[in-house]
């Protein structure tokens, strides 16, 4: 497949973004968008302070709950038609083109910087480091990292749909995030079935019927709880949380 056109990203960082189209935004009116809204719910109380900057926001859905929720959020992306999608669909949502490394911030001025769907792309594309320094140079308190959960189940998925991606475990997560001196804080795996059967961006939404959906997103609150117990989780969950501070002590080894 020939590599999309992507301004701001080098030639070489363009094939991952293959898959990307702002067409997919019509995926928040379905299952996917109830999906993404619980997953706002449960980061909410891992959120410090009001200002709040979510870094690859790609459409901003996560930035207009959190704004709908009270914070004083805003979004930055680097795809520009994601960002204008985002803009007419959240009219009221802050949403930001990123065009330099730099991010359009003060240093300190932000309380919680949120990863959502994005550490695997720094990782595999661009310079971690200088990517972290620069949140560390605004971001005066907590940093969340949400990404996918490399399990065999989700590799084989991906097989199956052909959808190609970098990985990042939380493990590998947590070493960048450590080394960049971050302290982290706690760890949690989430989604079991709902998220998959949603199709998130790029798979095949699986349950067209509001009350079913309704229903499997309660499912899989007990289901999340039932793996939790028996240390299931990390090797079943397709996504996982880190919550890291700038403080020096550290709660996770
Ligand atoms: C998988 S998408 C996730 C989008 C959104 N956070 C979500 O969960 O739906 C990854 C996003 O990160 C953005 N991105 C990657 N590197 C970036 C960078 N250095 N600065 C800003 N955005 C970046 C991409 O443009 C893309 O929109």
């Amino acid at each position: 497949m020939e590599s999309r056109e992507v301004s701001n990203f080098p030639a070489s960082r363009h094939a991952h973004y293959d898959h990307y189209s702002a067409d997919q935004i019509a995926r928040l009116d379905g299952f996917y968008g109830r999906v993404e809204q619980s997953m706002a719910l449960r980061l909410r109380p891992w959120i410090e302070g009001n200002r709040v900057l979510d870094l690859g926001c790609g459409f901003g859905s996560l930035v207009d709950r959190l704004r709908a929720f009270g914070y004083a959020a805003v979004g930055v992306d680097k795809l520009g038609d994601f960002i204008e999608a985002g803009r007419r669909r959240y009219p009221l949502a802050e949403l930001v083109l990123q065009t330099g490394e730099q991010l359009p911030f003060a240093d300190q001025s932000i309380d919680t910087v949120i990863l959502k769907d994005v550490i695997h792309h720094i990782i595999a594309e661009g310079d971690v480091s200088a990517f972290l320094g620069e949140i560390r140079r605004v971001c005066r308190r907590r940093l969340i990292v949400v990404d996918p959960n490399p399990t065999l189940i989700l590799r084989l998925s991906r097989k199956l749909i052909g959808h190609v991606d970098p990985e990042c475990s939380a493990r590998q997560a947590e070493e960048v995030l450590r080394q960049a001196g971050w302290s982290i804080q706690h760890r949690e795996f989430h989604e079991v079935i709902a998220f998959p059967l949603s199709g998130g961006y790029v798979g095949r939404p699986m349950i067209k019927s509001a009350r079913l959906q309704e229903a499997v997103i309660r499912l899989d609150e007990v289901l999340l709880r039932l793996l939790r117990r028996c240390g299931l989780a990390p090797s079943l969950c397709w996504r996982y949380t880190i919550v890291a501070d700038t403080s020096k002590h550290e709660r996770l080894g």
